[in-house]
């Protein structure tokens, strides 16, 4: 199924390989017309779900180069690492921790270099082509960059792992400015990158990607309360955007495994064709982030309770953490179906949401002539003020279908020789591929009603 998803992919214009004239960059993807529209479909619903319509959240979009001291603050610099193998011969390179797992089904999150190369020792585990491997070592997944002229001393600097910490850094500047009461949050969407050991199954683990973060800001004996409310937001909003509830399973995640910040971390895991894994994931990061950034920068990091002035505390925080590149991914697996149709011929119908969909409409003239291009284009123009729309006049009629299923357009709208002597259009269902006339006059009412 994934290489069915990742040809149509790059057949109908949503996902290419990144560099592809100059052979390509490993594991780097560009989004085509129809998947950067779906990205900003996905962008767009977050940030009205989470951000616009609720009053107790506002937005932020910070810089992606920051003042190295924040990673240090952050602990990043010190822990956001993956331990490394390499095959002796291939010269491979491979995350210990997976290789064990999978070699011996035991989790291994949390165990010292000095053990897992211990394990690997005692049950003989090979790479996956069979050869030696190097003793494990650390490897940072923070990408390092120099800053300054030849003239100065160079100074490293990161490209951010994660948003959130622009989000803890701009408490003050946010708080201050926008004058909100706990519990409230701060949401962003941007770009992260990670020197992931193994990237991966597509645009699943890439070491560029974007993030969709909430740092929710509550008082500590509150804090389960919040991550329960979270918890069920994320999956009502996966479930809004056409993400398969079946294929959707809670993880909580072992003390062993949680992140450096963490006190409580349940993952989102979806079954994806490669194997059920984490989706979106929710923290419960304390108050750990902002202490931290208020011990390393000298700056108060308190907020100052509206009814007892002299009561001055560190918020707690939940963090719902969401990639977009993995939600597209998600979408594209539970929409894909193949269908065999009556008369024995199959199809590829890609069942979004009709909102998230790359188009909403199909504008179809029959044919080049007999007045219907000029009905067309009328429509076109009316229906372009409300709804994504294609206009599309090559090929048969059968053929401009087809592709409009693998593309996911739930309505395509046939202008014919009753559209030019009576004023009504065929509009054909995606899903249930029936057809009805609807007149013309209708058009905008009749979409408004379908199209959620
Ligand atoms: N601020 C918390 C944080 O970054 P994370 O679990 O490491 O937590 C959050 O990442 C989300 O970002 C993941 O659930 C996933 O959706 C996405 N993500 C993380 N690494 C990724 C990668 N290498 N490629 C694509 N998406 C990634």
């Amino acid at each position: 199924m994934m290489e069915d998803i990742v040809s149509l992919c790059k057949r109908r214009g949503f996902i290419f390989p990144g560099s592809e004239i100059y052979g390509g960059l490993a594991n780097s993807w560009d989004y085509g017309p129809l998947g950067a529209q779906m990205k900003m479909n996905i962008k767009n619903d977050w940030w009205k779900t989470f951000v616009a319509s609720r009053a107790d959240m506002v937005g932020l979009d910070s810089a992606i180069l920051m003042n190295p001291k924040v990673w240090e603050a952050s602990g990043h610099v010190e822990t956001f690492n993956d331990p490394l193998v390499e095959d002796k011969v291939t010269h491979k390179r491979y995350r210990a921790d997976s290789l064990i797992q999978d070699a011996i089904g035991q989790n291994v999150d949390g165990k010292s270099l000095e053990e897992l190369a211990n394990l690997i020792a005692q049950h003989n585990i090979k790479s996956p082509d069979g050869n030696e491997l190097t003793p494990p070592v650390q490897y940072s997944g923070m990408f390092k960059m120099k800053l300054g002229s030849g003239n100065e001393e160079d100074k490293i600097i990161y490209l951010r792992p994660e948003t959130a910490q622009a989000i803890f850094v701009n408490f003050k500047n946010v708080t201050e400015s926008m004058r909100k009461k706990l519990p409230f949050g701060i949401g962003q969407i941007g770009k992260a990158f990670r020197n992931e050991i193994t990237p991966g199954n597509f645009i699943f683990r890439t070491l560029e990607f974007e993030q969709m973060e909430i740092e929710y800001f509550v008082e500590q004996d509150q804090w389960e309360t919040h991550f329960t409310h979270w918890l069920e937001q994320m999956e009502a909003w996966a479930n809004s955007i056409g993400v398969d509830a079946n294929k959707l399973h809670r993880l909580e995640v072992s003390k062993d495994g949680l992140a450096h910040y963490s006190k409580r971390t349940v993952d989102l895991e979806f079954d994806f064709p490669f194997g059920t894994k984490e989706l979106w994931g929710l923290a419960y990061r304390t108050d750990f982030d902002l202490n931290n950034h208020q011990e390393y920068s000298k700056q108060k990091m308190t907020y100052t309770d509206p009814d007892d002035n002299a009561r001055k505390i560190i918020p707690h925080v939940i963090e719902p953490s969401m990639g977009v590149d993995r939600t597209l991914l998600a979408m594209l697996v539970s929409a894909f179906h193949q269908e065999t149709l009556d008369d024995g011929d199959t199809r590829i119908v890609m069942k979004f949401k009709p909102n998230m969909a790359p188009f909403h409409v199909a504008i179809l003239p029959l044919m080049k002539k007999s007045g219907m291009p000029e009905k067309a284009e009328e429509i076109l123009s009316d229906l372009q003020k409300s709804f994504r729309c294609e206009y599309d006049d090559s090929g048969s009629i059968g053929k401009r279908y087809r592709r409009h299923d693998e593309i996911g357009t739930p309505f395509c709208i046939t202008i014919d020789f009753d559209t030019v002597e009576k004023g009504t259009v065929t509009i054909r269902d995606r899903d249930t591929m029936k057809q009805e006339s609807v007149d013309i006059n209708n058009l905008q009412d009749y979409l408004t009603q379908k199209i959620t």
